[in-house]
């Protein structure tokens, strides 16, 4: 079984480039389904769920070329056939789903397996549903699998009952080419939801008002060709900025947007660790004694879900009392008993988690139980005494770019064995 072993007592050091944001990544790449031309992303980070939705495009005869050497990715879609894509593919990576919206746009119809729940929730697709249903296809549910069906999809008004990243994006995906005017209130405001954006409209595509609670998407006949490069991805900016807390070390990271990391450099420096932005790069420095804090998931500007399980491994280390309530999924808690076999004081009352930071982390064997949680435990490892093993790092590997290497570099103790 791969691991990663961690050990802990080394201040990091230096500097470290973030990569491009997966939750930018997934969309556009579902997204170019759209265009009758070559698409070309940029500086694309090379983890398992951008091979995965790859594959599902190719799945449904895209043209994906991923040159890892120059960490371009050139997808046509031209040739893109009305199939089910891979059933196994789309099982086992939600974000799969993305490509519904680009699909019934394209087709009218469209027969995909159910993307299921996963660990930190049922995560249902209601609302992409309705979004579909209200651009005027017709949804059928059964034998695990969803089918729309529309002759044309005509521009609508939608309103969200809850800010949904995925459904936001799928129905704007799908919007771009429908006839008329669509609007969605109460859309996601995610930086990502806007790097989307600004790739469909560089595509030919008329999406006004990303990044706020009203999108308006003027339907067009035809999407062509592009290059695009996304945006930085803020969630592994934010696990770096914990990991130099963590270890009340000094790092600098390049390769940030600082509008983007508002909420996260707030409760930062809540606790007392100094924060410099110079540009796209941020200094955190973590010298000073750290402060308890309470923080509260929201959607975005609010503080990220994302990043709840690498600031609960903090605070397990900060004296003092912190709270966390996850807001978002019902069930992000699953490192709070693998941080509790490291020697944290935490307690968990439904959606509310209560800190009281210890004296030391002690190194044992832990499991990765999602991403976050994955990158949280080993935050944790690089301020354990001992030595930590995180199991099940296939986790990991979905959604970081070489995180260990990186962490290396910044002089943790840090490595990956591979079995
Ligand atoms: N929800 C519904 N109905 C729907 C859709 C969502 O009830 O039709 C609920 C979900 O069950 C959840 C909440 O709404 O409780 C938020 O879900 P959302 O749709 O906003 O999340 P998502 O699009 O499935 C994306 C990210 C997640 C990130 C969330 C929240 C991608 C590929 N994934 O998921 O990223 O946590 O938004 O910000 O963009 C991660 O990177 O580790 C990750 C899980």
């Amino acid at each position: 079984m791969n691991k990663i072993v961690a050990k802990g007592g080394n201040e990091l050091k230096g500097e470290v480039n973030i990569s491009s944001a997966k939750n930018s990544v997934l969309p556009i790449i579902a997204a170019s389904i759209l265009s009758s031309g070559k698409c070309v992303i940029e500086n694309a980070p090379m983890f398992e769920d951008v091979f995965v939705i790859s594959s599902v495009l190719e799945s449904i005869e895209s043209n994906v070329f991923i040159d890892k050497d120059t960490n371009k990715i050139i997808i046509d879609s031209s040739n893109v056939l009305n199939l089910q894509p891979d059933m196994d593919l789309v099982k086992k990576m939600r974000a799969s789903f993305l490509i519904m919206g680009p699909m019934i746009s394209k087709f009218g119809s469209f027969k995909i397996s159910f993307p299921g729940g996963c660990n930190i929730g049922t995560r249902p697709i209601d609302l992409h549903l309705k979004g579909f249903n209200a651009l005027g296809a017709d949804i059928s549910i059964g034998h695990g699998y969803v089918e729309a069906k529309a002759t044309s999809l005509k521009g609508n008004k939608i309103y969200l009952d809850f800010p949904s990243v995925g459904a936001t994006e799928n129905i704007m995906m799908a919007a771009v080419l429908a006839k008329g005017e669509t609007i969605i209130e109460n859309a996601a405001e995610e930086p990502e939801i806007e790097d989307l954006a600004n790739f469909l409209n560089k595509m030919g595509a008329n999406v006004i008002g990303a990044g706020t609670d009203t999108i308006k998407i003027i339907g067009v006949k035809e999407l062509k060709g592009t290059i695009h490069k996304p945006i930085y991805d803020r969630i592994e900016a934010g696990t770096f900025m914990i990991a130099a807390a963590i270890t009340r070390s000094k790092i600098k990271i390049n390769g940030i947007n600082e509008e983007h990391l508002k909420p996260i450099i707030a409760k930062l420096n809540e606790m007392n660790v100094d924060i410099d932005v110079i540009g796209e790069s941020i200094l955190v420095n973590a010298k000073k004694e750290l402060k308890p804090i309470d923080i509260k998931t929201m959607p975005y500007p609010g503080f990220p879900t994302d990043m709840q399980a690498q600031m609960m491994g903090l605070l397990c280390t900060v004296e003092g009392t912190s709270f966390i309530t996850e807001t978002i999924f019902e069930n992000r808690f699953m490192h709070v008993p693998e941080m509790k076999k490291m020697g944290a004081n935490i307690k968990i009352d439904g959606r509310n988690a209560v800190i009281e930071g210890v004296d030391k982390l002690t190194g044992c064997q832990v499991r990765a139980t999602d991403l976050r949680a994955g990158a949280a435990l080993i935050l944790c490892g690089l301020a354990a005494e001992g030595t930590t093993e995180i199991t099940d790092i296939y986790h990991i590997d979905r959604g970081y770019v070489n995180i260990e290497n990186k962490l290396k570099r910044l002089g943790a103790f840090i490595k990956r064995i591979d079995k």
